[in-house]
């Protein structure tokens, strides 16, 4: 594609608009995550897993939070609002910005949404506290550049959390090769980042597992946002034992 993107700001817009009328599909992730009816997630992190992700941000009240490819915005708004910071959310799809928006005035919060690449958020240098990013930075070619966004614009002492999956194996090319190319201990200590901790969770993955049983065995009928839920299921459960799923943390230096 020339941009360094995966996969298309327009591709991630009709996923994002399919979901509007998809109650369903929302159901079934908060109830594997155990995340609360309000709690908007396009990704596979659990409530157990989001204080974690708090925990190791390590934010004060008035602390600036940048949440990278922040989709329809809940795990930035939560996150957020448990310490008092406040939120910037950025992502390349617009309608996965306006949906945001329109989610944090349902929930009366203030925060920022606005359009950016996880390679150039259009944020100035060293102006935030912390940023998260959250099972989204596979979807570059080059993890890289993303590393070095996020410390241009980490603040000394800033905080970085990321999620994502590492193969078990580098060599293993049944492993899609945008999840076979991250490394995020390497890549966070090749952008200058200090204290770099990468764990793995595998009660993460093993909810993961479930959620996606739940999803390849249902009828999705003419629901596009299940449909895609039951495809990906498909997609990811033949690969899913040969993936780990991590958590990152670091300090920008
Ligand atoms: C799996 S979703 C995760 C969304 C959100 N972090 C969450 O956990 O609910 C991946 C997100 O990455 C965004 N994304 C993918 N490629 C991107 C890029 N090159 N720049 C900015 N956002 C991107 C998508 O629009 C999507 O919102």
């Amino acid at each position: 594609m020339g941009t360094g993107r995966l996969l298309s700001a327009e591709y991630f817009d009709e996923w994002y608009s399919a979901m509007v009328g998809s109650p369903v599909k929302d159901e079934i992730v908060r109830r594997h995550l155990g995340l609360p009816a309000h709690l908007l997630s396009t990704s596979l992190l659990s409530w157990e897993a989001v204080g974690e992700v708090a925990a190791a941000l390590r934010l004060s009240a008035g602390h600036v939070l940048v949440d990278l490819a922040c989709g329809r915005g809940g795990y930035g708004l939560e996150v957020a609002h448990r310490s008092g910071a406040d939120l910037v959310g950025v992502d390349f799809s617009a309608e996965a910005v306006r949906q945001a928006r329109e989610y944090a005035e349902r929930l009366g919060r203030v925060a920022r949404f606005q359009v950016g690449e996880l390679t150039a958020t259009g944020l100035a240098d060293a102006s935030v506290d912390a940023v998260m990013c959250i099972d989204a930075v596979q979807f570059v070619e080059s993890a890289d550049a993303v590393y070095r966004e996020i410390r241009r614009v980490l603040a000394p002492a800033g905080r970085v959390v990321l999620t994502c999956w590492e193969p078990v194996d580098r060599g293993d090319d049944r492993v899609p090769d945008r999840l076979r190319s991250v490394d995020l201990y390497a890549g966070l200590n090749r952008a200058g980042f200090a204290d770099v901790v990468v764990d793995e969770r595998p009660g993460w993955q093993a909810v993961e597992d479930a959620l996606w049983q739940e999803a390849v065995a249902l009828d999705p009928g003419a629901d596009p946002a299940l449909r895609a839920l039951h495809d990906e299921g498909v997609r990811v459960l033949e690969f899913s034992h040969r993936i780990r799923r991590v958590i990152a943390a670091a300090t920008a230096s």
